[in-house]
């Protein structure tokens, strides 16, 4: 099978690519990714050479390429990871979170639709069912609760989402989709909050926690996400969304003091700073679906996986220290120096 993996510079997409390349040697993989600030051809080093690989740079929103590489390459799988994904970066700039999330995925759905692809897959998130109260631990996401976004990027998720089930009903192409919570592990960009806190306590420079630090994330290891992708295209039903995450929910003061304490460093760094407008308080993911329809289990908990994720950082400072150095230095003088964050 030939697959198409969109966004595969990122975090997850190069996650999956690694997870794809090496698990399936007679598939073919190709990588395609943009490279915009969050795309980085350092972490598809190691796939680089392998015969079943091959990167491809374009943008998912432009109609005339996209087209032409569907035509050449005759895709049997879309997996379209391709997103702005920052929700602090939606707030300051909602535009591109239009084009690339929903206008890409529509052109991604046309040239499936138009060249017969067996299966399209959009790696969607938890973050379009809105948030939970954090006085009802008994609620949790499942695939009927109601969309309900509070950011411009969730919005803009969502309505990707509902792009992707329309092409199923309407055009009848075979698609499915996966909600996750928030991901983790290696190859993370340091904008957002596990790798951002690692790579500031190594420094021992202040770590910037919003509001009280009390609002709850469901944390899931970014191989277990790949493992649960892979599962759903291979066996999950056309026009089904499946829910991805394994019962993790921290704190983010927890996160950051598990950090601060693997990495010995003290509490004295955190620093609690002006809230994120429109700040969901809770998300809570119920895997039920995905684990009793098509048998997946998580390898991580929580604790194993922050552990492994922080060893990994230790031993790849290169890879992150590399992204510190260049254009990411503006955007953290314009979201937290100038905000008078730090
Ligand atoms: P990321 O920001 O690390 O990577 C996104 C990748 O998409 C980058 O390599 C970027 O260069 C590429 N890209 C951006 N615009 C593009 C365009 N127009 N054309 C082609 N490539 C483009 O994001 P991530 O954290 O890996 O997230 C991947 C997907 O998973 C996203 O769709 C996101 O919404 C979803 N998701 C992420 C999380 C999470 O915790 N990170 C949780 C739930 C869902
Ligand atoms: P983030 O990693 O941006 O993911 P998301 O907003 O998609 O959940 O943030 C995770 C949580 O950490 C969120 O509640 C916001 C908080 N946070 C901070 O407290 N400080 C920070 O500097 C960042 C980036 C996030």
């Amino acid at each position: 099978m030939k697959f198409l993996v969109t966004g595969g510079a990122g975090f997850i997409g190069g996650n999956f690519v690694h997870y794809m390349v090496d698990t399936y040697p007679e598939d073919e993989i190709v990588c395609l990714d943009l490279l915009t600030y969050a795309g980085n051809l350092e972490t598809l080093k190691s796939v680089e050479n392998k015969p079943n690989y091959k990167f491809v740079k374009g943008d998912i929103a432009d109609r005339d390429f996209i087209f032409d590489l569907f035509k050449k390459e005759k895709f049997d799988v879309v997996v379209n990871f391709a997103a702005e994904s920052h929700v602090d970066r939606s707030i300051e700039n909602p535009e591109i979170f239009v084009k690339t999330n929903v206008m890409g995925t529509t052109t991604l759905l046309d040239a499936s639709k138009e060249y017969g692809v067996k299966r399209y897959h959009q790696v969607s998130t938890d973050e379009v069912y809105g948030d939970l109260p954090l006085d009802r631990p008994d609620l949790f996401f499942t695939e009927e609760t109601p969309l309900h976004t509070s950011s411009p990027y969730s919005s803009a998720k969502a309505a990707a989402d509902l792009f992707v089930l329309a092409y199923q009903r309407t055009f009848g192409l075979p698609v499915t989709i996966s909600r996750c919570s928030n991901n983790y592990g290696p190859y993370h960009f340091p904008e957002k909050l596990i790798p951002l806190m690692i790579a500031r306590a190594l420094d021992n420079e202040s770590l910037p926690v919003y509001g009280k630090g009390d609002n709850v994330r469901d944390w899931l290891h970014v191989y277990d996400h790949c493992v649960a992708i892979d599962l759903i295209i291979r066996k999950g039903k056309d026009g089904e969304v499946y829910n991805v995450g394994g019962h993790n929910e921290r704190t983010n003061l927890e996160v950051v003091k598990t950090i601060l304490k693997a990495l010995d460093r003290p509490e004295s760094l955190i620093n609690f700073v002006e809230d994120r407008k429109g700040h969901d308080m809770r998300y809570a993911i119920d895997p039920k679906k995905l684990e009793t329809e098509l048998g997946w289990k998580p390898k991580y908990n929580f604790d194993t996986g922050i552990q492994q994720t922080i060893q990994w950082y230790l031993d790849n400072k290169e890879w992150w220290q590399n992204i510190l150095s260049g254009e990411y230095q503006e955007y953290f003088d314009k979201m937290y120096k100038e905000k008078g964050r730090i």
